[in-house]
């Protein structure tokens, strides 16, 4: 079977630095490249943590773009409580030797797209700044993306930034808006799904018992996040948020996907980045995208569990 192949938009972050180790351990996918956002940590923090995630698992050859720095309309919003002061966590990573390349993120996307069009994926784990300009200053690359699976937004599921929105639409919900109706075919990835795939604490033991510089940073990273899962929302576990994005590009049969009528609220209010679906299709729209609403989550665990524990050995 043909490898997918795809961009990974991200703002390195704990779940992010998962998902680029899962795509390294994932045979059916190639990662063209790393574009990096402003979200759970300011984007030059970001580069620096996914040149380091890349160099920890001997993955240089990746490129890494910077990105966007700030949402579109909005003021910076990082996430420090979640993911600690440098973004990983517990986790200390040397300083990367590497460095991004020269072009913008959105220039790196337009690159890669319009060289093979309908071949090449984004899946976009963080706020869609870079998304959102691409389209805006490439039009041509709506025909051209074969797909962009989002992780983001809360259907029917309580947000994890206010009552109501989750945070990578929360962080850039005007971004979010041009992204769900540029036309570019995508799948919603929300937290009605990613809260129900919990890596708990007795699966990160057992990275514990490998005892390598991978697996290390696996526990070190994983635990911060945790800890403020159970004492702000009372979730036991990691949620494997990121994760689960990427597996929608290559593991479809662990997820249940509807194409539906989808929007955000974009208005300075409580409901502020809040996503949401027309079930009833009230004002008969054609559906313009797909969401993720719910998910074979003990699989997905058990699935991710074998690939990062075979990495990391
Ligand atoms: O709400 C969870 C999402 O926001 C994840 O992508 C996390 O990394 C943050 O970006
Ligand atoms: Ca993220």
């Amino acid at each position: 079977k043909r490898m997918k192949r795809f961009i990974l938009d991200t703002d390195p972050g704990i779940y992010d630095a998962l998902t680029i180790l899962y795509a390294l351990a994932s045979p059916e996918v190639k990662m063209e490249a790393i574009t990096v956002v402003n979200g759970n940590c300011p984007m030059e923090q970001g580069v620096i943590n996914a040149l380091s995630v890349l160099e920890l698992a001997g993955a240089v050859h990746i490129p890494v773009a910077k990105g966007m720095d700030k949402p579109l309309l909005l003021p910076v919003v990082n996430a420090e409580v979640t993911h600690g002061k440098n973004g990983l966590g517990y986790a200390e990573l040397p300083a990367p030797r590497t460095s991004p390349v020269k072009e913008h993120a959105v220039e790196l996307i337009h690159e890669l797209v319009m060289q093979d069009p309908g071949q090449i994926n984004i899946v976009a784990i963080g706020p869609l700044t870079n998304i959102a300009m691409a389209v805006r200053l490439y039009p041509q690359i709506v025909g051209a993306v074969e797909h962009i699976y989002i992780m983001g937004g809360a259907i029917n599921h309580c947000g994890n930034m206010t009552p109501l929105a989750e945070f990578n639409i929360y962080c850039d919900p005007h971004a979010a808006s041009i992204v769900f109706h540029s036309g570019i075919p995508f799948t919603l990835v929300p937290l009605d799904v990613t809260y129900q795939t919990l890596m708990t604490a007795e699966d990160l033991r057992r990275f514990e018992a490998i005892k390598t510089p991978l697996s290390d940073f696996i526990v070190k990273a994983s635990r911060y996040v945790m800890e403020y899962l159970s004492e702000s929302q009372e979730i036991m576990g990691c949620a494997l948020n990121d994760p689960l994005a990427l597996a929608a590009l290559f593991k479809k049969d662990l997820l249940e996907i509807s194409p539906l009528v989808l929007d955000v609220d974009t208005n300075y209010g409580v409901s502020m980045g809040k996503t949401f679906a027309d079930f009833y299709n009230y004002e008969q729209k054609p559906a313009n995208g797909d969401a993720a609403l719910d998910v074979k989550a003990r699989d997905f665990v058990d699935h991710f569990l074998e690939r990062m524990i075979k990495l990391s050995q």
